[in-house]
């Protein structure tokens, strides 16, 4: 129920627009979760603002203005819990404090120094989007939305934070805090549920305070309606959440496809010559691309030892009549990530010092491994057996 008497002429008006905006964006069912929103709007915005000034996380980019800092901040953090994302940054803007210098830097360096963090297109595309920049940040929203790696998410982060622009940012955040307030459940992976929670996003944000707002709604997702365990008992928004009132919170918001993951089998050998050994980097448009690693042979299936040895892939890798001693020295390592799920073995394999196996392969020494770009996977390996 609307009743529209009891308001200005202006803010009637308003409301008007407002209301056939979301009657044209919004399904029919859903129309009704927001007649009252324009009157609701400040509570939540108002709430969240006062929540933030008690609550805010003190991170060390909160205390810039930078764009080159709030960028990287950003392209961190959509992969990384803050808690990680911390000393990432920290490192990654001591050794590259502005776009010049990351710009001068090689794609090896600039992968060394996200090693472990996932994703390594992101740093490739900093850095590319680093060497485009000709010394100097963007000042536009069209241009840093041009940048590679920045979508709508990245820019309005960076616009607002940095800039002050009033774009709303909508990441996992804000979808849990919108869906379960106006009670959505229209999926955020449809585009229908994209588009509407963006204008919903854009009716929220405090047009004059956006770099606050936006943090605001981020750090309350991310500390009080967290996905698993929100405060709902202590939270400032309880008289006024749809989801709460209804029972929906852990309901919401809804994702219409599960993430879908594949297994695969890794075979890594790590090889012994003298003081030597071999690597090589993967330039195929797969996981980890531009990083390096052992030398890998992939199956379709686990392998056992036995398997292994004998396989086709592993003795085309040797010289003829080389018989190297073999040693299995971790097996059926499970390593996790977004999409994929990858079973590995880890081999040792001792070559004479004039060996001509791996020839297609890098040799380096032993004790330079460690200047490469590596997986998380092959890292945890190295550090722990090597
Ligand atoms: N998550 C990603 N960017 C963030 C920011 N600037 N503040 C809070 N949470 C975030």
């Amino acid at each position: 129920k609307i009743y529209f008497g009891q308001f200005s002429k202006k803010v009637q008006a308003l409301s008007f627009v407002r209301l056939k905006i979301c009657i044209f964006v919004l399904p029919k069912n859903k129309v009704h979760s927001f007649v009252n929103m324009d009157f609701e709007m400040n509570i939540l915005t108002e709430t969240l603002l006062d929540w933030y000034a008690d609550n805010k996380r003190d991170l060390p980019w909160r205390d810039t203005a930078d764009p080159y800092r709030i960028w990287i901040s950003e392209i961190i953090l959509q992969q990384t819990r803050v808690v990680q994302g911390y000393e990432y940054f920290l490192r990654f803007i001591r050794r590259f404090p502005d776009v010049e210098t990351l710009a001068a830097a090689s794609e090896d360096e600039v992968l060394k120094y996200w090693q472990g963090l996932g994703y390594y297109s992101r740093a490739r595309n900093l850095h590319a989007a680093a060497k485009s920049m000709n010394g100097k940040f963007p000042a536009s929203y069209q241009e840093v939305r041009a940048l590679k790696g920045v979508g709508d998410y990245t820019a309005a982060a960076i616009c607002s934070i940095a800039y002050n622009m009033p774009y709303a940012v909508v990441d996992g955040n804000v979808y849990r805090v919108l869906s379960r307030y106006w009670g959505v459940d229209t999926p955020i992976d449809s585009t229908e549920g994209k588009r509407l929670f963006a204008v919903l996003a854009d009716e929220m944000l405090d047009k004059s305070r956006p770099a606050i707002y936006n943090q605001a709604i981020m750090d309350f997702g991310a500390v009080q309606c967290t996905p698993q365990a929100p405060d709902c008992m202590f939270c400032p928004l309880a008289d006024s959440c749809t989801a709460l009132s209804k029972g929906l919170v852990m309901q919401l918001p809804v994702k219409r496809h599960k993430t879908k993951t594949s297994n695969r089998y890794f075979n890594y050998i790590y090889v012994r010559m003298g003081a030597r050994t071999f690597i090589h980097k993967r330039t195929a448009d797969d996981i980890w691309k531009n990083l390096f690693e052992l030398p890998l042979i992939e199956a379709d299936k686990a392998l056992s030892e036995e398997e292994f040895l004998s396989s086709a892939s592993f003795r085309l890798l040797l010289a003829e009549g080389e018989r190297p001693e073999v040693r299995s020295v971790l097996r059926n390592v499970k390593h996790v990530l977004s999409h994929r799920v990858i079973y590995a073995n880890f081999y040792e394999v001792v070559l004479p010092e004039n060996s001509r196996s791996f020839s297609d392969y890098q040799c380096i020494r032993v004790e330079d491994l460690e200047q490469y770009p590596v997986s998380r996977l092959v890292h945890a390996f190295l550090e722990k057996y090597i």
